[in-house]
């Protein structure tokens, strides 16, 4: 009980920072480069020798704001602890697939990682309510809803018991849309019989094929060589992905359907984060928040480079884009998803938010 209730505490001081990160002030105040936010962020900290290191599982580059931002934690974490805790972040996908890991972390051989939220609906169905097309109207409502713990908390430490995970925050992880080798997209029939790959979820799947396309579900590793081969003719992803991971030079159209906002989730396994001592866990804990305000603010600047970087490789970005006419496909799966009182809600909270 005990750690479920410091896992709570954590989540709401992460989304808090979240929140003021989206809403601007974070972004703001903060130093251009993720990590500045905090004090010794500068001077890289040789963590080798710390007595126990978490693995930190991350499907990104070095260069994204959440992997420079849990290096920071590892630091920091190291320097709180005397040396007793540091974290180890293992980029690129190298430690496996989202879905993969997220089975090794619930198993204690991983201890942390980030997961997009759609890959968490298999362990709990009720995430999915964060990750329906175009509920949240913009990033500063959904920092609103993940900033209220009495909406977040039990979905949020759901998993302790029944997977062994603990959820300590929530991040925001951009506006995807849809890019293909073809052509732009400007209607839904626009789609029509293209090959889109998605995350590895059903409500991802039912998404793509609602707004006309096929869908292919995959780990994000694999996307690449899949456009290359033409066994894809594109995905759906935010313009970091989009660029860092250089779908853009084989998928050049990116069109703005702005279909989803859908959170990044900061995750570790729960016993390990219970076997800490008392003194050492809290001061873990409370370097959360400032993580999360780091990435999130590093978030900003690294979508808008992205953009740019794309733009120089000859990728075209289009805004023209009939997004009504894609919203009112996905409606009935909005819908339809969302089918009991936990996600009835969750969804209420976003209409809340929206309306505020
Ligand atoms: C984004 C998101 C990741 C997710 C990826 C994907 O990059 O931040 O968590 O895994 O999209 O589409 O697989």
């Amino acid at each position: 009980m005990k750690r479920t209730k410091m896992c709570t505490a954590a989540v709401v001081a992460a989304v808090a920072a979240l929140s003021l990160a989206a809403c601007g002030g974070g972004a703001a105040e903060s130093p251009s480069a993720a990590g500045e936010t905090s004090g010794s962020a500068t001077e890289a900290v040789d963590v080798s020798d710390a007595e126990t290191i978490f693995k930190l599982a991350f499907n990104q580059t070095d260069q994204h704001p959440q992997y420079i931002a849990a290096k920071q934690l590892g630091e920091d974490l190291y320097e709180a602890t005397d040396g007793r805790y540091a974290i180890e972040v293992y980029p690129n996908e190298e430690l496996g697939t989202q879905s993969d890991v997220v089975q090794n972390l619930s198993d204690g051989s991983v201890e942390m990682m980030y997961i997009g939220g759609p890959v968490l609906e298999s362990f709990n169905e009720d995430f999915i309510v964060f990750n329906l097309p175009y509920v949240f109207d913009s990033p500063e409502k959904q920092a609103e809803v993940f900033a209220d713990e009495a909406v977040t908390g039990e979905l949020f430490s759901s998993l302790e018991d029944s997977k062994n995970i603990s959820v300590l925050a929530a991040l925001h992880a951009g506006v995807r849309n849809v890019y293909n080798s073809k052509k732009a997209i400007v209607e839904p029939s626009d789609l029509d019989g293209l090959k889109i790959r998605v995350q590895q979820s059903d409500s991802q799947v039912a998404m793509i094929e609602a707004m006309g396309a096929v869908a292919s579900p995959m780990g994000q590793g694999e996307v690449y060589s899949a456009l290359q081969t033409g066994a894809l003719d594109g995905a759906e992803n935010n313009e970091t992905v989009f660029d860092a991971l250089k779908h853009d030079e084989v998928a050049k159209h990116y069109s703005y359907t702005r279909h989803l906002m859908i959170p990044d989730y900061l995750l570790i396994n729960a016993e390990t984060l219970a076997a800490m001592p008392d003194a050492d866990r809290e001061a873990f804990l409370e370097l959360i928040p400032s993580t999360v305000e780091s990435a999130n603010a590093g978030f900003i600047e690294f979508a808008a480079e992205s953009r740019a970087a794309a733009e120089k490789l000859g990728a075209t970005f289009n805004d023209d884009v009939n997004v009504g006419a894609f919203k009112e496909l996905v409606a009935p799966l909005v819908e339809s998803s969302v089918n009991n009182p936990v996600r009835q809600k969750l969804y209420d909270a976003i209409q809340a938010a929206n309306a505020s």
